[in-house]
């Protein structure tokens, strides 16, 4: 049977899991265990989490928190277009809003169990498109959505800059949850740290809103190291949301490690490159500036002048995707998923059967000799240009300031 016609979640068993989440809080046992065990709506969740992931994946699991997802996500970026009710990526692709619901609601259907968004992907667009897309199949999922941007919650104006305020962040929440049309955020993740706000504060908040039942999991992205400890101190991480693909392999430095000794989930955003390592990016590709700009024409790696350089990775990969019967797309994310058991890469995509292909990744593996070959191949290519522009990069490794 398709997802497509299962019945709604049945309401009645949020209710019943909030009233056990602030029982067993003021019994001072741990919000997040609760959430995952003690609750009917998180029991039932897991079930039918369980039943889609048996269903298409052979078994194949990765561990995020108290959740097992399938080991490719996807990754939900979108924003308004130009034309009436169309929506477009950060790139060079459109659809519009039905063709996006559709696109989600396939890709649960096909075994996708992680599902990525952000309050800022639009603003609030991309949110209400997740959020009609999981009517009925809200329990086959693990949502995960972000904040921390400085968004007017009612005109959803970008004010600029960064807002993890916690009288802020328990507003966006409430706003998330109606867009979301849900009763739980799976994995709330802080959308880069504010350098105003102490990070005990974001996590006391967030570790408010575990104990109402309003979110399960917290997350982190692009943070300083020191960040990541001080917030799980407070509230243990299920996530880390970088990006890391063949094409920016910066989290091998010290953040992959810190995941694991703490025993954190990794979340690779743009895994595919931003579409370079699928092979459709040329030395002479040059990106449309308006009327709908693509992100890549502002970013470094892609400027003319750092291509044609760059342009041996994507060598790399094809002759990797050759050898493994993979398209390049494949290879790519293989890649990711050979790194470490519990990395999960969430390629975006406007796109049916990329998003369809993308999963085969999960289904390649490599022998040590492979592995250690195709990561000396990776690291031998020299990438020029940085991986954003300075007014983005300046967002990445930040510290969140001292608790006074
Ligand atoms: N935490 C953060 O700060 C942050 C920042 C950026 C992104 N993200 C998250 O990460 C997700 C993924 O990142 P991303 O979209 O920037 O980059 P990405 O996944 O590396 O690449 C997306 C691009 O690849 C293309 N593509 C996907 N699959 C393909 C395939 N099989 N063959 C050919 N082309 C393919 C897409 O075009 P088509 O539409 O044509 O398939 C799109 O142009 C986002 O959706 C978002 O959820 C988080």
């Amino acid at each position: 049977m398709s997802i497509s016609e299962t019945s709604p979640s049945n309401e009645h068993h949020g209710l019943q899991r909030r009233q056990l989440l602030a029982t067993a809080t003021s019994l001072g046992l741990s919000p997040w265990l609760l959430s995952a065990c003690a609750s009917q709506s998180g029991a039932a969740a897991k079930v039918a989490r369980d039943s889609v992931l048996r269903q298409h994946t052979a078994g194949q699991r990765r561990t995020l928190g108290s959740f097992e997802v399938f080991p490719v996500g996807l990754g939900c970026q979108w924003h308004p277009g130009a034309a009436q009710g169309s929506v477009v990526d950060m790139y060079h692709s459109a659809f519009d809003r039905q063709a996006a619901v559709r696109l989600i609601r396939r890709a649960v259907d096909r075994g996708v169990t992680l599902i990525d968004t952000a309050e800022v992907y639009g603003p609030f667009l991309s949110e209400e498109i997740v959020g009609e897309a999981l009517q009925g199949i809200r329990d086959k999922l693990v949502l995960e959505t972000k904040f921390g941007m400085d968004i007017d919650p009612k005109t959803g104006q970008r004010l600029g800059g960064l807002n993890s305020r916690p009288e802020h962040i328990k507003q966006v929440v409430e706003a998330q949850l109606r867009r979301l049309k849900t009763d739980r955020i799976d994995i709330l993740i802080q959308h880069r740290v504010d350098p105003q706000v102490p990070i005990e504060d974001v996590a006391g908040t967030v570790k408010d809103l575990v104990a109402a039942g309003k979110v399960l999991h917290f997350g982190l992205s692009e943070p300083g190291v020191q960040t990541i400890r001080r917030a799980h101190a407070v509230l243990p991480l299920a996530v880390i949301q970088n990006e890391y693909s063949m094409l920016w392999r910066g989290p091998e430095a010290q953040v992959l490690s810190l995941c694991e000794e703490l025993g954190i989930g990794f979340v690779c955003w743009s895994p595919l490159g931003m579409g370079f390592l699928t092979g459709s990016v040329k030395a002479d590709t040059r990106f449309e500036t308006s009327p709908n700009m693509d992100f890549r024409s502002v970013v470094p790696r892609f400027a003319p002048e750092a291509l044609p350089a760059n342009m041996a990775l994507v060598d790399v990969v094809k002759t990797w995707a050759a050898r493994k019967s993979a398209t390049p797309a494949q290879l790519a994310l293989a890649w990711l998923l050979a790194q470490k058991p519990w990395i999960v890469p969430i390629p975006g995509t406007t796109n049916v059967a990329h998003m369809e292909e993308n999963l085969g990744a999960a289904s390649i593996s490599f022998t040590a000799d492979e592995l250690r070959q195709l990561n000396a191949d990776v690291a031998a290519v020299k990438i020029r240009g940085e991986r954003l522009p300075p007014a983005v990069l300046q967002m990445s490794g930040v510290e969140a300031p001292p608790k006074s």
